[in-house]
């Protein structure tokens, strides 16, 4: 996987999708710049709710959006950072201090892998395994709000942190997945955290947002304060809800209503005060059938109403409403139902945006959807974490881009044995 030029290096993201497998591949320059040459999608079968209930077919989707992403960047893909998702994933706040080791020398890499050690000492609940650990801030002697204190002066070093923490059994079918594939595992990341990598710009972050990604089983939210995710919730309900609810409504097939919804389906003024009638070629009893447009409407609008109340009260419970000025963000296939955005800014009364993969090159034209939220977000926060790790900076026991492929293929399995075993 390494390009052989020493500030560049190739990275893969896959995205495992309750619609659609992604696959990202991008050249990334030690400078940030994150160049994407591959893009592969392959329709996922082998998926309810966001987790995986099909084994084989889905290792057969994955197989298949690699090799349109390898065809098209011309690289064989050996490793891959990979998302997860499912409402079995839970955020544990956790805090930590640690005294510094040689007050006089500064805080060292040491001190800082020594304070996430103990924060990550938690009482994991039954059946659940650490995902990630996402920094909040560092609080050096009494100074808090600090981002990195590498190399600051201090004599106690404290972390608060958010513990992302997700059922064992659905994060081994994850990596059961994705090595059946051919492609070994470099880090899980959390969904809403790349998609909201890849659509936010840093003012929203630091201000304060929410991420929601609309997916087709799931709608994945992440509140970003000062900078940080501060909190993190998924529910399952997504896109897919849409099509049951417009083909039990209509009598129509699942897939059938999935077109129509795409086709014509909105919650705008437009939509729900169409006159138009539009014509199904084949319905489920054989015969031709004539639908007004209004009518579809009429079917989404409760349940995108719901979708947002849910969010809101999950934005409210969590407390943290009136406290994100830069609003709402919504990305995934969901956030493209005509008129989604003026519903969400009406019922939430704060702004709310369309978010797509920004800060990009290469074909960046491919991934403009906001379907290739996670997907790009995952390279991205992999891009970051190398940086991290090249800059002798890193909280994660991650990779060295200057390894040779051997050392980084026993370092990856060595890492995916330690964290079997943590
Ligand atoms: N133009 C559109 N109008 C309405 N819905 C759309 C449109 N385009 C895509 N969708 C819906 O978006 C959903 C797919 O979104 P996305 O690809 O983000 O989901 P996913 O990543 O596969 O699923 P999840 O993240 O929930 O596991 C589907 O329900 C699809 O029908
Ligand atoms: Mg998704």
């Amino acid at each position: 996987m390494n390009t052989g030029i020493s500030n560049k290096e190739i990275i893969a993201g896959i995205d495992i999708g309750t619609t659609k497998i992604c696959t990202i591949i991008a050249d990334v320059s030690s400078n940030g710049d994150y160049h994407i040459i591959g893009v592969g999608k392959y329709p996922s079968e082998g998926l309810r709710k966001g987790l995986i209930v099909d084994l084989e077919t889905t290792i057969a989707s994955i197989r298949e959006s690699n090799h349109i992403a390898e065809r098209m960047s011309g690289v064989s893909i050996k490793n891959a950072c990979v998302g997860i998702t499912g409402n079995h994933i839970k955020s544990i706040p956790s805090s930590a201090v640690v005294a510094v080791n040689n007050p006089e020398r500064g805080i060292s890499a040491d001190d800082k892998r020594r304070v996430l050690e103990v924060a990550k000492r938690i009482e994991m609940p039954s059946g659940q395994r650490l995902i990630d650990i996402l920094v909040r801030d560092y609080i050096v002697n009494s100074e808090a709000g600090i981002r990195d204190p590498l190399g600051m002066s201090g004599m106690r070093l404290e972390v608060n942190t958010l513990l992302i923490t997700g059922a064992i059994m659905h994060i081994e079918n994850v990596y059961r997945a994705i090595e059946a594939a051919d492609v070994m595992v470099d880090e899980l990341f959390l969904e809403p955290a790349a998609s909201g990598e890849a659509v936010l710009t840093s003012d929203e972050k630091e201000s304060g947002v929410a991420l929601v990604d609309i997916g087709g089983g799931t709608t994945d939210i992440a509140i970003y304060q000062d900078g940080c995710i501060a909190f993190t919730s998924i529910f399952p309900i997504g896109g897919d809800h849409f099509d049951s609810d417009i083909s039990f409504g209509l009598n129509i097939n699942v897939k059938e209503s999935e077109r129509i919804k795409c086709l014509i389906g909105g919650v705008d003024k437009e939509s729900s005060n169409s006159q138009e009638i539009i014509t199904i070629a084949k319905t489920v009893i054989g015969e031709e059938q004539k639908i007004p447009v209004k009518i579809i409407s009429e079917i989404i609008s409760p349940r995108i109403e719901e979708i947002l109340e849910l969010i809101k009260r999950e934005i409210s419970k969590a407390g943290f409403w009136g406290k994100i000025p830069s609003g709402l963000v919504i990305t995934g296939g969901g956030s493209q139902l005509r008129g989604v955005i003026d519903v969400a800014a009406r019922l939430m009364s704060m702004p709310v945006r369309i978010g797509r993969p920004h800060n990009i090159s290469g074909l960046k034209e491919d991934v403009q959807n906001p379907i290739y939220a996670t997907g790009v977000g995952l390279i991205k926060l992999a891009g970051k974490n190398r940086k991290k790790i090249t800059n002798g900076n890193s909280t994660y026991p991650g990779i060295n881009p200057n390894q040779s492929i051997m050392d980084r293929i026993i370092e990856s399995m060595k890492r995916i044995f330690d964290w079997y075993s943590k």
